[in-house]
C-alpha cells in the first residue's frame, strides 16, 4: 500500500493508494494542504478516485469540494452529511473498492451525528471518533455523548484489537495507535459504563474552536472561506508596490486614480495626497458616476489591504480593465512615512 499521513497544524489527513492499480483515495483533506496532495498524487504517480470526509468538521476548512472538482471525483461522505458538494453517500457497512483496497464504513455517531470511520485489512481510519488517549468532543452541533459510548463501545472497540488507529486529529505529534493499546491506556476509554462516560464528556467543558462558524458554515454548505475569497480576488488583481506609488505620485505624469474604498470616516482622518474617497459598501452603485472613462487607471486603497484587493477585483468584472490594487494599505504606508494627507 502507498500510505501518506500529511499533518498539517493538528489536523491529520491520508492518502491511501493501491500499489497494484494506483488507484488512491484522500481521507480528511484539510484546505490549506490542497498543493500537497496534488504534488502527492502526482509524484506518487497515483489516479485519485476518492476524497472523504468522515465527518463534518467544525475546527478546519475541508478541501473536499475544491478536489473533487479539481480531479473529478466524487465527494463521499455518511449519507446524512449536510455538505451539498458531497455526491457519494455512504451507509453504515458500505464499502469503498480502491484498485485492491477496500475500505468500509462504520457509522460512529458521537462526534457528531454524520461521523464515520474508516475500516481497512490493517488499520481504521477513526476521524474524531477515537483520537490517541481521547475522543472527539460531544458538545459541538449534532454531538451526542450517548452516541459515542455506543459507538466506540458497541462498534468501534469491538474490531480487531490490532488494527492500527489513525485519528483526524493529533496535536503531540503522534502517528498512529492500535485498538488495543487505545482500550489499555486511553483514559477516557477507562469510563466503561455508559453514565459515567457520558458525565465525563459533558464536564470536559472545553473552548469552542477558533474558526467555529466559519468552519461549519464552509463545511456544510460548500460556500468560501474569507480566506478564499481574498485569495481568489488576489488571483485577478495585479498590485502597486508602496514605493512605486510615491514614485508615481511624485512625478509629473502621474495619470492614475488613487481610490480609497475606506468609509468616509476613516478616508478624512487621512489619506494619500489627491486620492478619491468611494467606500466599498457603495461602489457599484456609484462607480459610473465617479468614473465616466473605463480605461482610466485605478488604484484601489483600504486600511489593510484585503478590501482594497476585493475593491480592485469588482472594479475589472465591472470592466474597469486598468484596476490595480495596493499592496498593504494605509497602515503600512503611515508606517512607511510615505506622504499623509491630514486636514
Ligand atoms: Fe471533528
Amino acid at each position: 500500500m502507498i500510505f501518506h499521513q500529511i499533518t498539517a497544524g493538528g489536523c491529520q489527513s491520508y492518502l491511501v493508494g493501491c500499489e497494484a492499480t494506483l488507484a488512491a483515495a484522500l481521507i480528511d483533506p484539510e484546505l490549506g494542504q490542497l498543493d500537497r496532495y496534488r504534488a502527492l498524487v502526482a509524484q506518487e504517480g497515483l489516479h485519485l478516485r476518492y476524497v472523504i470526509d468522515t465527518h463534518t468538521h467544525a475546527d478546519h476548512f475541508s478541501a473536499s469540494k475544491a478536489l473533487a472538482a479539481a480531479f473529478a471525483i466524487p465527494a463521499v461522505m455518511f449519507r446524512t452529511g449536510a455538505a451539498p458538494h458531497a455526491t457519494l453517500r455512504l451507509d453504515d457497512g458500505d464499502m469503498l473498492i480502491v484498485g485492491k483496497l477496500k475500505l468500509q464504513a462504520l457509522h460512529t455517531p458521537g462526534h457528531t451525528a454524520d461521523s464515520m470511520c474508516l475500516v481497512m485489512a490493517d488499520r481504521v481510519f477513526t476521524g474524531d471518533t477515537l483520537l490517541i488517549g481521547g475522543t472527539g468532543r460531544t458538545d459541538l452541533p449534532s454531538g451526542d455523548p450517548d452516541q459515542l459510548f455506543d459507538s466506540l463501545f458497541g462498534k468501534l472497540l469491538a474490531l480487531p484489537p490490532a488494527l492500527l488507529v489513525f485519528p483526524a486529529h493529533d496535536y503531540k505529534g503522534r502517528s498512529h495507535s492500535t485498538l488495543a493499546a487505545e482500550i489499555a491506556e486511553n483514559p477516557r476509554l477507562q469510563k466503561t459504563e455508559r453514565s459515567a462516560f457520558i458525565a465525563m464528556m459533558r464536564e470536559l467543558n472545553l473552548a469552542a474552536p477558533t474558526h467555529l462558524t466559519e468552519a461549519l458554515r464552509t463545511n456544510m454548505s460548500g460556500g468560501k472561506t474569507v480566506a478564499q475569497l481574498l485569495a481568489d480576488a488576489g488571483a485577478v488583481v495585479p498590485f502597486v508596490a508602496q514605493a512605486e506609488l510615491a514614485r508615481r505620485l511624485a512625478s509629473r505624469a502621474n495619470d492614475l486614480i488613487v481610490l480609497d474604498v475606506r468609509e468616509e470616516s476613516a478616508f478624512v482622518a487621512g489619506h494619500i495626497p489627491g486620492a478619491i474617497n468611494l467606500p466599498r459598501g457603495q461602489l457599484e452603485l456609484r462607480v459610473n458616476a465617479a468614473f465616466p472613462d473605463p480605461s482610466v487607471r485605478i488604484v484601489t486603497v483600504c486600511e489593510f489591504g484585503k478590501i482594497s484587493t476585493l475593491a480592485a477585483a469588482t472594479l475589472r468584472e465591472l470592466g474597469f480593465l486598468r484596476t490595480a490594487a495596493l499592496e498593504g494599505g494605509m497602515t503600512t504606508w503611515r508606517d512607511a512615512g510615505l506622504p499623509n494627507e491630514v486636514p
